[in-house]
């Protein structure tokens, strides 16, 4: 048995249909059922809907063989004991600095000030910013960056930035960007050397599903 790890949200609604070019096609509904592990049309492969930053996890430990991860949780997580032999490309987003329109971010930052930062993503963060030389105070949010600023807590935040009408409607701008987001195919080391024949057919695969 062949275990792809998918994520709930947002990437799963664009993972289905590559899934499908690659012949890959859940046996019931992922939408509307509460079951977590689900067949699909292929006799030895099944999914498992996990918490996008749990992916990396279940691939790495090898309780899924493969998985999906944008590239954002794949910062996060290290990447260690992960092949990523594939951009997907779906989930396309990136990962900006923004602040509210009246912060002179680009000021407080040629002075050397020391900015309160509040973000889901405290290791992009905090190379980010290291790389730039710029002094900061991390503050780990599990969502709702963008009111951060606003109730006084940061002074910007770093988060996913997709259509920007999250920032438009709380009056924040994006003045940096980190790093362009997609999602990535991620393997289990061990798995792809061990079951090396199957797995690449999998690989190989959805690697055809991949819009040129
Ligand atoms: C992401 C991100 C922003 C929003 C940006 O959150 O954290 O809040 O999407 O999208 P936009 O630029 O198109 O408005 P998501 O909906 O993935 O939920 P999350 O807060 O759980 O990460």
């Amino acid at each position: 048995m062949i275990t792809l790890a998918l994520p709930k949200g947002r990437i799963f609604d664009e993972a289905l249909p590559l899934l499908g070019r690659a012949g890959i096609v859940p046996a019931e509904p992922p939408e509307s059922t509460r079951r977590l592990i689900i067949g699909t049309s292929i006799p030895d492969l099944r999914i498992v809907v996990v918490r996008a930053s749990d992916v990396p996890t279940y691939v790495q430990y090898g309780a899924a063989d493969l998985g999906i991860a944008g590239a954002d949780i794949l910062m996060e997580h290290g990447g260690g004991g992960l092949y990523q032999p594939l951009d997907l490309g779906i989930g396309i987003c990136r990962l900006c600095v923004a602040a509210p329109a009246g912060f002179d971010y680009a000021e407080a930052v040629r002075r050397g000030a020391r900015l309160r930062i509040a973000t889901k993503y405290v290791q992009a963060a905090r190379d980010f910013f290291a790389g730039k030389g710029v002094h900061v105070d991390l503050i780990k949010l599990y969502g709702s960056m963008e009111l951060a600023p606003l109730a006084g807590l940061a002074d910007a935040i770093v988060d996913l930035v997709s259509s920007g009408a999250t920032l438009r409607a709380n009056d924040l701008l994006e003045v940096e960007q980190i790093a362009p987001i997609s999602s990535r195919l991620v393997v289990n080391q061990a798995a792809f050397k061990m079951r090396h024949e199957r797995m690449a057919a999998v690989v190989d695969a959805l690697a055809r599903a991949v819009p040129a």
